[in-house]
């Protein structure tokens, strides 16, 4: 998912009670479909979202909204699969803002045009982010599986900006970009981006599948964050307002994330066909989630036993126990420990007190080697995704 952020002005509103020691639904993450026209490698959707269930209809979204927003949630993030498929999208934003949200697009650009835009800011949309996959055309489409793909985000991008947004452009990096992150400093700069998020690829979903061919060598991710603070530095001294924000991926700390700000603190994602999750990356686990179809959100957040398993820290075996950062990392990130571990309760093997951390030394290790070109990038599509997802 991408790099998001709280607005503090939307952070007053509707009055609210909360059980005890256990925070607000502060950011809603609503992934309004998985129908997506582009095919990128590293989409952090399920493997499996073309097996999912049907999407839920404009008024179960207005009344998802509205129970979160009761419960005190300030942002929303409409997200996908591509949000902009739904054709539904100005309405929902519509409604999302008459009920007091701080509303965020965040899109591919793909399917935007200059009267969606319009459209949007009429609708009150605050915020847009559009990704790109390169500052080169032909590996940006190639990665997109779209050959039309970068000319339209190029066109889509300065639109956004002359209807008065803040340009915030999202690029995720990775062993076939990365040595091109000058390029694509300079990119955004031509293009008058207000935040760029330069967010090294992170391993979920179709990433995951993909990881010996996106995951970049130490070298190449020091090679960019130091060309970053370069950039960084010439932009403050020549007053260009552009905010680098570069995201470094868990493969290379020694110390795991606090993942989602905790298990069920801050962020409810909604998927498309209801199922509720305390993360985008949930859905993998081998926990039945809750529905908005079958419960409402106060149940889902308070009581439902997923948004319970990883509260608090009664739940963790040792390392974590015993360990005095817990409250700063939570132990990490519960998908991820599932993902190399097989168990979601296990220490974020990026930790270095994890006795599974040779994981991902293991996979730094095969990073430094070339390339498997005997290995193609497996693309995020429906035919893959019935043929990959779990039946
Ligand atoms: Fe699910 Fe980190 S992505 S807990």
């Amino acid at each position: 998912m991408s790099e998001l952020t709280l607005s503090p002005a939307a952070s007053t509103g509707s009055a609210t009670t909360a059980a005890p020691n256990v925070g607000l639904p502060l950011w809603l993450l609503a992934e309004v479909t998985y129908r997506c026209p582009l095919q990128c490698p590293y989409c952090s959707n399920p493997v499996d979202f073309a097996r999912q269930g049907n999407e839920l209809s404009t008024q179960d979204w207005i009344r998802v909204m509205t129970e979160a927003r009761a419960m005190g949630a300030a942002q929303i993030g409409f997200s996908g699969g591509e949000p902009l498929v739904r054709q539904d999208l100005a309405e929902l934003i519509g409604e999302a803002r008459k009920l007091g949200y701080y509303t965020n697009l965040i899109t591919s650009g793909i399917g935007l045009t200059e009267q969606k835009i319009a459209d949007f800011q009429r609708a009150g949309l605050d915020h847009i982010q559009i990704s790109f996959q390169s500052s080169d055309e032909q590996v940006n489409n190639m990665l997109a599986g779209s050959s039309k793909a970068f000319a339209q985000k190029l066109a889509m991008a300065r639109a956004v900006k002359a209807h008065g947004y803040p340009m915030v452009l999202n690029f995720v990096t990775h062993r076939y970009n990365i040595d091109d992150i000058d390029r694509i400093i300079e990119l955004c700069i031509a293009l008058e981006a207000d935040f760029v998020e330069l967010a090294t690829c992170q391993f979920y979903g179709w990433a995951k599948l993909n990881r010996a061919q996106l995951l970049p060598t130490r070298e190449q991710l020091e090679r960019a964050e130091r060309i970053t603070n370069e950039y960084r530095a010439k932009l403050e001294a020549s007053g260009n307002p552009c905010k680098l924000i570069f995201v470094t991926p868990d493969y290379y700390e020694e110390r795991p994330k606090a993942c989602m700000g905790g298990w069920g603190a801050i962020f409810l994602t909604v998927t498309p066909d209801g199922t509720a999750l305390p993360c985008h990356g949930a859905r993998q686990l081998p926990i039945q989630f809750p529905n908005v179809r079958d419960h409402d959100l106060r149940h889902i957040w308070y009581d439902s036993f997923g948004f319970n398993r990883f509260r608090g820290d009664a739940w963790m075996p040792e390392p974590c126990r015993s360990c005095d950062e817990k409250e700063k990392d939570f132990g990490g990130c519960r998908c991820q420990a599932f993902m190399l571990t097989g168990d979601a309760a296990n220490a974020d093997p990026v930790c270095g007190k994890s006795p599974e951390h040779r994981i991902i030394v293991q996979a730094r290790s095969e990073a430094a080697q070339p390339v498997p070109t005997t290995q193609p990038l497996i693309f995020r599509n429906d035919r893959n995704s019935r043929t990959l997802g779990n039946p």
